[in-house]
């Protein structure tokens, strides 16, 4: 069956807009699992804009399901995965300025350090997973890296101004996870999706696990966060 992942920085993003303990991630992420959620993610930024270390602590002792670190491929980020020690990493670039993550990773830039961030990690452990856009050279290049998993950027084909740029978008995705079962890959998928634009991309079959936030989050503040995710979940498995 295919999998969701609820990623819950969003709620941090409103607690953090008056820098006091509530809404707490924690417990939004209790009721995403309640609800039917087979992961919980969160991105712990280099400028802890959202989530902060003691939710990614706390989340680790208390997640009954599995915990998907999203962070940048840094000294200091390896260094906190191995010591808390989610489940499995997922590794995107990252900026300061942006307002969410923009791309995905040049994997074939930085294929060696990656190699290395990498080896560190699945020592300890640790799944790593590399958030790519739907290009081949860069699932071949991430298959070299020792990583087991991609996760496809959709944001480009959520973003997309009209009808034949979806279409085309869709293709690009629909073609990499081909190439990414083809390599052996688990193909995972996210940025982006929303209860509208997210039916396609099921249809497309060969995605393991969907991670999705800001959606499920808004959606959430209206109607709350179980009935927002066992929404999103039965989109997802169809
Ligand atoms: N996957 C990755 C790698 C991301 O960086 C993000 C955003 O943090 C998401 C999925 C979720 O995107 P959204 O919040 O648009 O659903």
């Amino acid at each position: 069956m295919v999998k969701l992942g609820v990623n819950v920085d969003h709620v941090a993003t409103v607690r953090q807009a008056r820098g006091t303990v509530e809404p707490d991630p924690v417990t939004a992420a209790a009721l995403a699992e309640l609800a039917g959620a087979d992961s919980i993610v969160v991105h712990l930024r280099e400028d802890r804009r959202h989530i902060q270390e003691r939710d990614v602590e706390v989340l680790r002792r208390t997640i009954k399901s599995r915990l998907n670190l999203e962070m940048a491929a840094t000294d200091e980020m390896v260094g906190i995965a191995l010591r808390i020690l989610p489940d499995s990493v997922t590794l995107v670039p990252e900026k300061r300025q942006e307002l969410t993550t923009e791309g995905g990773l040049d994997v074939q830039l930085h294929r060696r350090h990656l190699t290395q961030q990498i080896g560190l990690l699945r020592q300890g452990g640790v799944r790593v997973s590399l958030f790519v856009d739907p290009e081949v050279d860069q699932i071949k290049a991430s298959h070299r890296t020792g990583a087991e998993s991609i996760e496809i950027h959709t944001g480009a084909y959520c973003d997309a101004a009209n009808s034949e740029v979806r279409a085309s978008e869709l293709a690009k995705i629909e073609h990499a996870i081909r190439v990414g079962h083809k390599l052996n890959l688990s193909v995972n998928a996210g940025h982006g999706l929303n209860y509208w634009n997210i039916q396609d991309v099921v249809a497309l079959g060969g995605i393991e696990e969907f991670n999705i936030g800001h959606s499920i989050i808004s959606r959430a503040i209206l109607v709350g966060m179980e009935r927002a995710v066992r929404e999103m979940a039965t989109l997802v498995r169809g």
